[in-house]
């Protein structure tokens, strides 16, 4: 946990707690402290005090600055205009500060979160038997970053991948496959994740899908039988379970194949999927009908809101059991809450999963909170994602209509980017296996990126022109600021240059005062980020590094020999550090950072 020698508060922590000193009356007031122009930083937060206590805030913001205990961390504060305060960091506290970040190791003394707790994360749950689109892309790269993030913080992160294995559709699948058990022989051993084993898996259950879907649709005896199978399989009919297992074993190394090529680490003891809650789902509904909450109607187990109605202005219940008897999606979803909180002591829930289902949440939530489930210490949060559209801004589709296979999208973004590393690397320095793997690194990132860059709730345009660019906010921008930083590293060591080490006595350029309070920034940025569950702003923050970055090499040369040595290695100190800074952050985002591109 919070070691004290990880713990490097930021320069901006220790200007808030000089500020909270001066004014104890203020209590936890907000100083709101900001990034400035003028100065380093300005302090708005004195107006506000001031219209509390009805004073005059020039005269505050005077008496702020008289009361302020001496502080390594500030240089210099005057007041301006009604009543800021304009606050300058002395060159060396910035300096002291980073080399007490660099030296703390990987975490670059980030602290841990005050009070980690213990999350259940539900994402990366594509469904059985089927194909997987860009709306599962979401989920997994936006829940892969979450999961990376809070484990960061400190928390105890719980992984939930809920696939759609369960439900009607499935009677008519194995149906089918016990009256055609060859359908589903496979050539290629089951346990092997590769892409072609994924590829032949899904056209598998693809034809295995149409054929079926095509007898249950003109043959009313098919159709019998597949309904009674239903019953079989939720009864737990031995064989049939042994079907139905033939059908989650294909999709796994689907799923497997597809994940691995978006770089991703889905452990199979974490794929619960809608099946793993069958055996709870009566429980679930005799709890919440004894308890009042859910009641019968028309024969289904219903709960109803006041908030929610349907157009004809009747109220839309949630149903937990269908009039046959049937359980659906609520009732899976209900049940696996009661097993995330008792069994899995998790104090939160957090969902991934398109804002499209966020009435279903809504009223899930809203059950389980009358049924005692979820309470003030323990909650469930939708991190709601909006629509991938295409380039032309309308819904993700082909020129045909139809919607686009994801490993096609995921292998153009490879070949794109594989042509950028190749056009980079001009100089045939690469193998052609090292262009194939930075190839992979650089799209895969690119699509992870893109997605991650824009708050999770909006809808973003997935346009690959755009996002294999070396120029704008993208992540092949970041990845070529943290490759040219490596380059100039290993210049550096191969002309016998100073070592990287930061001189607290030296003064700053302006570009590395803005580069160094930026890096100082990282440990606030993440917390903040994670807090909020916002991949978008950790992804802002990396990118104005990297632009920081470039203004900084362009203004202040590094390898000079008009530098004296300890500029030369303090110069460097920034460039590794910023390396260091950029890798984590990528990191935390699922995102290589290669050394050279
Ligand atoms: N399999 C679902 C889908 O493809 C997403 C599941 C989301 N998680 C949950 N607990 N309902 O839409």
């Amino acid at each position: 946990m919070a070691s004290v020698t990880s713990l490097t508060a930021s320069v901006e922590q220790q200007l808030k707690d000089a500020l909270a000193a001066a004014l104890p009356a203020a209590g936890d007031a907000d100083p709101l402290l900001r990034r400035s122009d003028r100065a380093d930083f300005q302090a708005n937060g004195v107006l506000a005090l001031a219209k509390k206590a009805k004073a005059n805030p020039r005269e505050l913001a005077t008496q702020v600055v008289a009361a302020l205990p001496d502080s390594t961390v500030i240089k210099d504060v005057e007041v301006s205009g009604p009543g800021f305060l304009n606050i300058t960091v002395p060159d060396e506290a910035i300096l002291r500060n980073l080399a007490a970040r660099a030296a703390a190791g990987e975490r670059l003394g980030v602290p841990y979160a005050e009070h980690p707790g213990r999350t259940v994360i539900d994402y990366a749950q594509p469904n059985v038997a089927k194909e997987m689109h860009v709306g599962h892309l979401r989920s997994a790269v936006i829940g892969d970053a979450v999961m990376r993030m809070l484990e960061f913080t400190g928390e105890t992160v719980i992984r939930r991948h809920h696939i759609g294995d369960w439900g009607t559709q499935f009677g008519m699948l194995i149906q089918y496959l016990m009256e055609h058990p060859a359908e589903l022989d496979r050539s290629s051993d089951s346990s092997e994740v590769s892409q072609a084993a994924g590829e032949a898996a899904m056209s598998n259950l693809n034809r295995v899908y149409k054929a079926s879907k095509a007898l249950f649709d003109e043959d009313e005896g098919f159709k019998d039988r597949a309904r009674r199978r239903v019953v079989d399989l939720q009864a737990g009919d031995e064989e049939t379970l042994a079907f139905w297992h033939r059908f989650v074993d294909e999709s796994k190394v689907y799923f497997n194949a597809l994940f691995g090529k978006l770089d991703m680490d889905i452990r199979d003891a974490d794929i619960v999927g809608e099946s793993g809650y069958n055996d709870m789902l009566a429980e679930t509904c005799d709890l919440l009908e004894q308890s009042g909450v859910a009641v019968r109607s028309e024969g289904a187990l219903c709960v109803f809101f006041d908030d929610v109605k349907g157009p004809d202005g009747k109220p839309v219940p949630l149903i937990v059991r269908k009039s046959n008897g049937g359980f659906g999606y609520a009732a899976t979803d209900l049940s696996a809450i009661r097993n995330r909180v008792f069994d899995l002591k998790a104090d939160t829930l957090l969902y991934v999963v398109d804002a499209r289902q966020a009435l279903h949440f809504k009223m899930v939530f809203e059950t389980a909170k009358r049924a005692g489930w979820l309470s003030e210490d323990v909650r469930a949060v939708q991190l709601a994602f909006g629509t991938v559209l295409g380039a032309d801004g309308k819904p993700f589709k082909t020129r045909a209509g139809e919607s686009v296979r994801l490993v096609d999208l995921l292998d153009e973004a490879v070949t794109r980017a594989t042509a950028v590393v190749r056009e980079k690397d001009a100089k045939g320095r690469l193998s052609e296996d090292e262009i194939a793997e930075r190839g992979a690194q650089v799209g895969i990132g690119a699509v992870k990126y893109a997605d991650l860059s824009t708050s999770a709730s909006r809808d973003y345009k997935f346009d690959l022109d755009q996002m294999v660019s070396l120029n704008g906010d993208t992540s092949v921008y970041i990845q070529y600021a943290y490759a040219r930083i490596q380059s100039i590293l290993r210049r550096a060591t191969d002309s016998g240059a100073p070592a990287p080490a930061a001189h607290p006595e030296l003064p700053l350029a302006p570009a590395e005062r803005a580069l160094g309070l930026h890096l100082d920034a990282f440990g606030d940025q993440v917390l903040e980020a994670t807090h909020e569950y916002a991949p978008h702003k950790l992804a802002a923050y990396l990118y104005q590094t990297a632009s920081l970055y470039t203004t900084f090499y362009d203004q202040c040369h590094v390898l000079s020999d008009d530098n004296a040595p300890e500029v030369v290695a303090n110069r460097l100190f920034l460039c590794e550090l910023t390396g260091k800074t950029l890798a984590a952050g990528l990191g935390l985002l699922g995102i290589r950072a290669p050394k050279s591109l």
